[in-house]
Formats: structure tokens, C-alpha cells, sequence
């Protein structure tokens, strides 16, 4: 089947839907691809790279929409592209299905199949690579960083200089989800002493293992809406969090507001008088501009001055970082190409039975299947943990259910005269190795099922660096005694010595391996 990469015709829009790397992927997997000359040029990706990439560059939309079984898109198609479409063919990018009904109507009416990229059930975790609406917040919390460095008059690290003393610039990041763990990142990397707060009091160690503290709101109430997203809190909790906030605005330079509640309007969070108490060069950049803002004074797309305080509210910010954005979407999008080819024929099977792929298909051959029933999840499964560091599991392994009181009476009766007979009849030599069997049996056990699952990895890489004891076995076999020093290729035993120092040099291999596989991951368990 043939994939078409066409010029992305929002108005201000830079990025495109695929890069060159992920061309060659894609044409690894049995399928040709277009691209429409041009596309790739607001991300810095000329006709030439997609070229050399394997890509057919085609002149003229007409053609590449004609031409073209499946076609990958950034933004919401455009009427006008609608138009171009051919019956039957697939379409992969953002859809917004909620947002855009009369949409999906067209899309319907042309027997298309859509695949929407914005409605991957985001708590499976076999989808966190696919996420896109992830990886492009991530980018877009990272941009509104620079963003605001880039109006910001000042350092963000504190120095001592011969010309005198600058303060570390002082950031609040308001809501941490995947921006604003990208924003918390990028600002404590910059130097800046960086505070967030979220209604999810869950987040507190994330927003701390990036460098940030995590400001409470003096007010008890739980913050998670169900699946890792928050939900609308009480009057008094918002009042608090306003005092808070107004607190915080006096004493801060940068707000970077990221807060946002699933199909809700932006939860306004910052009010005009936060704003006039802000110290003079201040910058707010509200990244929920699109959405109503979570600040009263952002006007949306633009970076405006109101009592000494920029508030940036751009809506373009993966735009503005078209390169990063687009690999990471183009990537986004060649993981579920393989989800959806894994034959690598060429030929994509949109399965419905499979929960990711049924999640992010709202028309399938014309028929709208939006939206999706829930998917199966395991009973914790929160939202992507694409953005956010790795926590240890808790300290035991799940529960199983309890065994009834008889099956564990028969259980025991049987063990026991298993063990007697062996005890009346076993020869004394086998019966002591077996005592040491059942110790090392239950030791092993007592060891292994009191450790925390997602540490089982680092626990069998060390358990394979110590095993490499055997290494004394060879040490002494090397070890030539006092009396016969001297070249041990003399002696009649020299062959077995040198498959000792092989053996020694093949264990140590597999002891500092071993110990130094244990480090790293248990290094990505530490804060
Ligand atoms: P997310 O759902 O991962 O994070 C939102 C966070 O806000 C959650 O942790 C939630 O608990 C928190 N929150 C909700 N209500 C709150 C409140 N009242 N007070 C404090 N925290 C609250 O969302 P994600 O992906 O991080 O996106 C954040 C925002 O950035 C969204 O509004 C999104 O539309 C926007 N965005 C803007 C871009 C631009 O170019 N301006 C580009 C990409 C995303």
C-alpha cells in the first residue's frame, strides 16, 4: 500500500507527518511512500532527504491524495482536503472527533477508515508509543521554557559575577501533567528554582524527582478524576488554591500554566489581579491559551503586555519546535503502523479486537465507531507514564486469592508424607543434599517474592554476577602449589589450567557485567 505525507495547510502549522529516518522504517515494512514536495519544509526536512530516504516526491495535492491508500496528517483535514480524498481510503492524524461532528460526517460519507491519533486509550501501556498527545505536550512544556526565557530579561541561574550578584530566576509551573513535567524539566535544568502544584497530589515525587517542589494547597480533597486526570474540585478547594496562587505571584517571575481537565474549559487559575502583583518584567506563558486559558488576561496566539507582564498565549508552540515535534510524532506514528502491519507486508489490518487500535478507530469502511467502549485495563492502570519518572511497584507482588482452609489442609497432609517416606527410606547420602535442597528452595523463594516485581530484572543481574563464584573453582585450579612454581605448560595438567584462566576471564565477564547492568537499572529507580 502506498502512504502519502501531504503539506500540512493550517494556517501557521510547521510540522509534518513523517521525516526522512522514519521513511526508511516505514518502506522496511512492505509499503511505498509520497510525500508532497514541500511538506517537509517548516521542519527543516528538504525534498532531497526524503529522496535519498526512499520516498516519492509528488507535485500537486491532487495527486498525492489520488494516489494514496493511507494518508498520515498532523492537523484536522480541511474541508478542501476532504474533498480531494478517494473513497476507501485510510486516514491517520489528529481528528478531535468531539470537536468536529460535521467532520466526521464528510469523513463518513467518503468510506473512509480513521484512525484518530488523539483517542488512543492512553492508560493501556502497550500504547505509550504511540502516544502522540504525549510526545507533543512534552515538546510543547519544553517550548514554553524557552518561550519564556526568551521575553524573560534576566537569567534563569543565579550567578556571582565581578559586575555583582543575580538571583536564580524563581518559576511556578501550574499543573503537572506531561507539559508540565516537560516545563519543571527544562526550567531546573536552566538553573531556575522551580515550584509547581497540581490538584493530583500524586504528582508531588514526580515534580520533585525533576528538580521542582511541590506546593500544597492548605485545603484537604482529593484530586484525581479516574485514570490519572483530574477533576473539577470544590469551591472551598479553589478558593484556597487562589490564595495560594495569589502568593506565589508576588513572589515568582514565571508562571507557566498547564492545567487542563479532560472536556472541560481551562480551569482559570491566574485572575487579572494575580497579574498586576506580579513584579515588573514577569512572564506568564499559558499554555492552555486554546482552551479559554487558565489565566483571565491571555489573549489566545499572541504575546501581549498587561501591567508589566508578558503573557505569552501561543497555541503554535509544537510549531515552533517543528523538527522535535515532528520525529517524535513521525515516530508516534511508524509504531502503530507496525501495530497495524505486523505481518510487514505492506498491508495494514485494522483489527478491531485489538483494544488499542479499536480505541483510536472512530470510522472504520465508513461507519462511524466513535466513541469506543472502555478498554480491558488491569485494575491500576493510570494515564501514560510516558513523561514521568519511574516509581518501584509496591513492596509485594499481587495478592493471590487465598487458598480454601481444606485445600490447604490436603496440601500440607500430602507434603508431609511425602516427606516422611523420604525420610524412612532415602539413603543417608541423598537425604543430606536434599535437606540443603528444601533450604535452598525455600530461601530462594523467601528472596525472590519479597522483592518488588520491577526490581525481579536487577535482582536476576545480580543473582548472575555472584553466581560467577564459580570463578574460585578456576583460581584454584590455577593456583600452582608452592613447591611446583615454574611453567605450568611443564606440567601434564597445563590444558585444564588454561580452560581455568578462560573459564576465569569468561566469569569475570559476567560478574562486572553483572553488578554493572544491576547499577544502571537500579540507578533508574533512585531520585
Ligand atoms: P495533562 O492532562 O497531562 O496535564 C494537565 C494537568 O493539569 C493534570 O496533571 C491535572 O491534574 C492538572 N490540573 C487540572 N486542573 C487543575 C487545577 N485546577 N489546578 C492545578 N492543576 C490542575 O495535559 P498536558 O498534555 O500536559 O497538556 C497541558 C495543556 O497544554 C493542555 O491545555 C493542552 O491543550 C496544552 N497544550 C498546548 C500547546 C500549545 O501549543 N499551546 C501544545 C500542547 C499542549
Amino acid at each position: 500500500m502506498r502512504i502519502g505525507i501531504p503539506v500540512e495547510t493550517t494556517q501557521g502549522e510547521k510540522r509534518v507527518a513523517t521525516v526522512p529516518d522514519v521513511v526508511e522504517k516505514i518502506i522496511k515494512l512492505g509499503f511505498q511512500v509520497s510525500v508532497e514536495s514541500d511538506a517537509g519544509n517548516g521542519a527543516n526536512f528538504s525534498d532531497d532527504t526524503y529522496r535519498a530516504a526512499g520516498a516519492d516526491i509528488i507535485k500537486g495535492v491532487d495527486k498525492l491524495w489520488a494516489e494514496s491508500d493511507i494518508v498520515f496528517k498532523v492537523t484536522v483535514p480541511t474541508s478542501a482536503e476532504v474533498a480531494l480524498m478517494r473513497e476507501g481510503i485510510t486516514l491517520i492524524g489528529f481528528i478531535w472527533p468531539a470537536q468536529n461532528p460535521e467532520l466526521m460526517q464528510q469523513l463518513a460519507a467518503k468510506k473512509a477508515t480513521v484512525l484518530a491519533i488523539d483517542c488512543l486509550p492512553r492508560m493501556l501501556s502497550r500504547a505509550q508509543k504511540m502516544d502522540a498527545l504525549t510526545s507533543q505536550a512534552g515538546v510543547a512544556g519544553y517550548r514554553a521554557v524557552i518561550e519564556a526565557a526568551n521575553v524573560f530579561g534576566r537569567f534563569f541561574n543565579g550567578q556571582i559575577t565581578a559586575a555583582g550578584k543575580v538571583p536564580p530566576a524563581k518559576v511556578f509551573i501550574a499543573g503537572a501533567g506531561v507539559a508540565g513535567l516537560a516545563a519543571i524539566g527544562a526550567a531546573a535544568s536552566l538553573g531556575a528554582i522551580v515550584r509547581a502544584n497540581d490538584t493530583r497530589a500524586e504528582v508531588a515525587d514526580q515534580v520533585k524527582s525533576l528538580g521542582g517542589e511541590f506546593v500544597r494547597v492548605d485545603y484537604e480533597e482529593e484530586g484525581g478524576g479516574g485514570g490519572g486526570y483530574a477533576k473539577v474540585m470544590s469551591e472551598g478547594f479553589q478558593q484556597a488554591q487562589r490564595e495560594m496562587y495569589a502568593r506565589q505571584a508576588k513572589e515568582v517571575d514565571i508562571i507557566i500554566t498547564t492545567a487542563l481537565i479532560p472536556g472541560k474549559p481551562a480551569p482559570r487559575l491566574i485572575t487579572a489581579e494575580m497579574v498586576q502583583s506580579m513584579k515588573p518584567g514577569s512572564v506568564i506563558v499559558d499554555m492552555a491559551a486554546e482552551r479559554g486559558g487558565n489565566c483571565e488576561l491571555t489573549e489566545p496566539g499572541l504575546a501581549v503586555e498587561k501591567h508589566g507582564v508578558t503573557i505569552v498565549g501561543y497555541t503554535d508552540l509544537n510549531s515552533r519546535l517543528a523538527r522535535q515535534s515532528s520525529t517524535l510524532y513521525a515516530t508516534n506514528l511508524f509504531r502503530l503502523t507496525e501495530e497495524l502491519c505486523k505481518t510487514k507486508d505492506g498491508v495494514i489490518n485494522v483489527n478491531m479486537e485489538d483494544d488499542a487500535i479499536r480505541g483510536l478507530t472512530v470510522i472504520k469502511d465508513g461507519a462511524i465507531t466513535w466513541p469506543a467502549p472502555p478498554p480491558k485495563l488491569p485494575a491500576a492502570a493510570t494515564k501514560p507514564a510516558a513523561a514521568k519518572p519511574i516509581t518501584p511497584a509496591p513492596a509485594h507482588g499481587e495478592p493471590s486469592a487465598p487458598m480454601s482452609g481444606t485445600k490447604l489442609a490436603v496440601f500440607f497432609g500430602i507434603g508431609a508424607a511425602l516427606f516422611w517416606l523420604i525420610g524412612a527410606y532415602a539413603p543417608a547420602a541423598f537425604l543430606g543434599h536434599f535437606t540443603v535442597f528444601v533450604l535452598a528452595c525455600f530461601v530462594g523463594y523467601m528472596v525472590v517474592w519479597n522483592v518488588t516485581p520491577a526490581l525481579h530484572t536487577p535482582l536476576m543481574s545480580v543473582t548472575n554476577a555472584i553466581s560467577s563464584i564459580i570463578a574460585i573453582g578456576a583460581l584454584v585450579q590455577i593456583a600452582p602449589p608452592l613447591s611446583m612454581l615454574g611453567n605450568i605448560m611443564d606440567r601434564p595438567d597445563g590444558w585444564i589450567r588454561w580452560l581455568a584462566i578462560l573459564g576465569i576471564a569468561l566469569t569475570s565477564i559476567n560478574m562486572f557485567g553483572g553488578f554493572a547492568v544491576t547499577q544502571r537499572m537500579l540507578a533508574m529507580f533512585r531520585k
